[in-house]
């Protein structure tokens, strides 16, 4: 039973099966590097795939959407593409590595961060970040769930607060895409990375990012793009500029079929599904003495992801019970964000963290919980 679908979606629908082996068998060849029949039917796979991504997230222009390889590769370009020395920027202690890797790595050329603290229930306050503004202020940059405990930001007020400002805004969708929905150009957001293969449902190796119009971004990859082949410089034009070197072809037709699926039956239908799972997993996990569920206590203010510990239990060793012993894929430790966990007081074990999905079902929590229980005894036997 795999239950670690904030880590990658398992399993995809049969439709993104099916677009990765047509890619791969039928297809072939690579969009934008030749004339032939085949490299043309490439390239129109990945217009339509970047049409979808735009429908998605209501984006009007689809050039303005870049495929990366992951929500990192995503989140890389959209923090060393457009942030310089001297400037400040504010993140959160909510953020992922992915997130926070690439802002300590630009610290040290020279940019100036700020790391807003959560409450220990994870909410970042719009306030707290007002407060942290600075002249040098150039974008606030936060996460819109937490792949810890869920919580969702209020990312629509934290908009509101950069165009006041005058401030790029990115937000890591991470866990959010393809389960609340995203309109980018209403909530006024400059700047969005998502991966392809969590919620979206395609497959690993895909993300991409959307840049806003008024954003000037520069490449932090050079080399071929099939386009101004004279030029020794990257060109700037979106998105060829942007994605240098060989697409991932297959991954990108799979994404539209894993698109296209949540299209079809709408992310409200989802997120309730996965909302009910989630709230079913707590009910049986707060009957288990000692058990402490993470982030706000209120259902509707996180999804995604449930966040426990258990008293006396090593997280790893429950997560590591629950594979060898009932084969149920859950990841603990400290998901690479050891900021959120240091917020939620849950260092250094970190926390055990299962992410049902739409294929995920209530017979599927019903023995998740069961299973939980008896290896909770087991390990508390032994030690
Ligand atoms: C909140 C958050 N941001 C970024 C990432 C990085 O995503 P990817 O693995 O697609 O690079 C993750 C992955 O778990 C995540 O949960």
């Amino acid at each position: 039973m795999y239950l670690d679908n904030a880590a990658t979606s398992f399993p995809k629908p049969d439709s993104v099966y099916e677009a990765v082996m047509n890619a791969m068998r039928d297809v072939g060849a690579s969009p934008g590097r030749g004339g032939y029949r085949r490299s043309l039917e490439a390239a129109r796979i990945m217009f339509q795939a970047r049409e979808a991504v735009a429908r998605f997230f209501s984006v009007s222009d689809s050039s303005r959407v870049i495929f990366a390889h992951n929500a990192t590769g995503a989140l890389n370009l959209a923090l060393h593409g457009t942030l310089v020395a001297g400037d400040h920027v504010i993140t959160t202690s909510m953020e992922h590595n992915s997130m926070l890797r690439p802002l300590y790595a630009l610290q040290k050329k020279g940019v100036e961060l700020s790391i807003i603290d959560a409450a220990s229930d994870g909410v970042v306050s719009v306030e707290d970040i007002r407060r942290a503004l600075k002249v040098n202020t150039r974008m606030i940059a936060v996460s819109h769930v937490s792949n810890v405990c869920g919580v969702i930001q209020p990312i629509k007020k934290m908009a509101e607060l950069c165009r006041e400002a005058g401030v790029l805004f990115l937000v890591d969708a991470a866990q959010s895409a393809g389960v609340l929905p995203i309109n980018v150009e209403n909530l006024g957001i400059d700047l969005l990375a998502a991966p392809g293969h969590k919620g979206l449902l395609g497959p690993s190796g895909t993300g991409l990012l959307y840049v806003a119009p008024q954003v000037s971004l520069k490449p932090i990859i050079q080399g071929g793009t099939g386009t101004h082949s004279s030029s020794v410089e990257q060109p700037l034009i979106m998105p060829d500029g942007f994605e240098a070197g060989t697409h991932n072809i297959p991954g990108i037709a799979g994404l539209k079929a894993g698109i296209e699926f949540i299209l079809e039956l709408g992310h409200l239908a989802v997120y309730q599904h996965e909302q009910t799972l989630l709230n079913l997993a707590e009910e049986a996990l707060k009957k288990i003495p000692g058990v402490t569920i993470y982030g706000p206590e209120d259902p509707a203010a996180r999804c995604s992801v449930l966040s426990f510990t258990a008293s006396d239990v090593d997280s790893a060793l429950l997560a590591a019970e629950l594979d060898q012993g009932f084969d149920i894929s859950v990841r603990a430790g400290l998901h690479c964000a050891p900021l959120a966990h240091r917020t939620l007081g849950t260092l250094p074990g970190g926390t055990t963290r299962l992410s049902p999905g739409w294929f995920s079902t209530s017979e599927d929590i019903a023995l998740f919980s069961d299973a939980v229980v008896q290896c909770i005894s087991k390990i508390r036997k032994r030690f």
